[in-house]
């Protein structure tokens, strides 16, 4: 197969997903002027998720017009025939949190070539955190490489626990019994992106959710990759375009997190 420019586009990644975050940080900053729509129940959108979306999209169609992309707020661009390369972003991961003046929420940039996700960037510059992932060369915050907890049991951490309207509250609760019953506990942040980034530098031990979008998860998930903790076929069935069950997590908890939301591993 003809060889492919991914060194660029890890450059570019890298610069756009702070150029981004800091676009995002200062409609953060003046919040009270925006104008904030609902797209649905406990579902926002400001003139910042647009915006931003705007401004990556633009920049990755100058650098790489050959590439397709898909994204929260635009959808996807009309098919580039023949494009091996996908970028999944996420302007804004953790709205509701954005819009309550919370710290937990991230500009989220993936690249998928080949229906393997290799570049993965989040920035949360309200955290001052910015993670950035290459599939083989390790993962890092801040500048600094990154690993999954060592976690032998469910008992032996925090697991975050991603939920939306889009799950009936009666297929959720069973979810959250057996986890407890299992002697597990969860924490939900707002941001699945920024929850996955927590298990990949070793805060929680996991991540399930019963359905969540590609552009919430691919960029965290490339993260926990190359941090060494194992993730689920996310884009099997067509998760890319209809979303998908998640689970993520270090080594010998996955299989567990696993079976809680009933996915299978990534084969690598
Ligand atoms: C949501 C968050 C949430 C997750 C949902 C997402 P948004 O994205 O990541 O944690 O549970 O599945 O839709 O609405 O904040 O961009
Ligand atoms: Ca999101």
């Amino acid at each position: 197969m003809a060889s492919f420019d991914l060194d660029a586009r890890f450059d570019l990644g890298t610069r756009l997903v702070s150029e981004a975050g800091e676009l995002a940080m200062s409609y953060f900053q003046r919040l009270g002027s925006l104008t904030i729509k609902s797209k649905g129940p406990q579902d926002m959108a400001s003139e910042a998720d647009l915006n931003t979306e705007i401004l990556i999209r633009d920049r990755l169609a100058a650098a790489f017009p050959e590439d397709a992309f898909l994204g929260e707020e635009t959808g996807r661009t009309d098919a580039v025939a023949g494009a091996r390369g996908i970028w999944v972003v996420d302007p804004i991961d953790g709205t509701q949190p954005f819009v309550s003046n919370m710290h937990n929420w991230c500009v989220s940039i993936a690249f998928v070539l080949d229906g393997r996700t290799e570049l993965g960037f989040v920035a949360a510059p309200a955290r001052r955190e910015l993670f950035i992932a290459r599939r083989g060369h390790g993962a890092t915050l801040n500048g600094a490489p990154i690993a999954v907890r060592p976690a032998a049991r469910m008992t032996d951490g925090l697991v975050g626990l991603g939920y939306s309207s889009r799950t009936p509250p009666g297929e959720f609760l069973p979810l959250l019994a057996t986890l407890l019953d299992q002697g597990g506990m969860f924490v939900r942040s707002g941001s699945g992106a920024l929850m996955l980034c927590d298990v990949a530098c070793g805060r929680l031990i996991g991540y399930i959710e019963q359905y969540i979008n590609s552009w919430d998860c691919l960029a965290a998930l490339a993260m926990i990759e190359a941090a060494g903790g194992v993730v689920s076929d996310f884009l099997a069935n067509d998760g890319m375009w209809r979303g998908h069950a998640l689970a993520a997590g270090a080594p010998e908890v996955f299989p567990g997190l696993a079976s809680l939301v009933g996915v299978a591993p990534l084969k690598v």
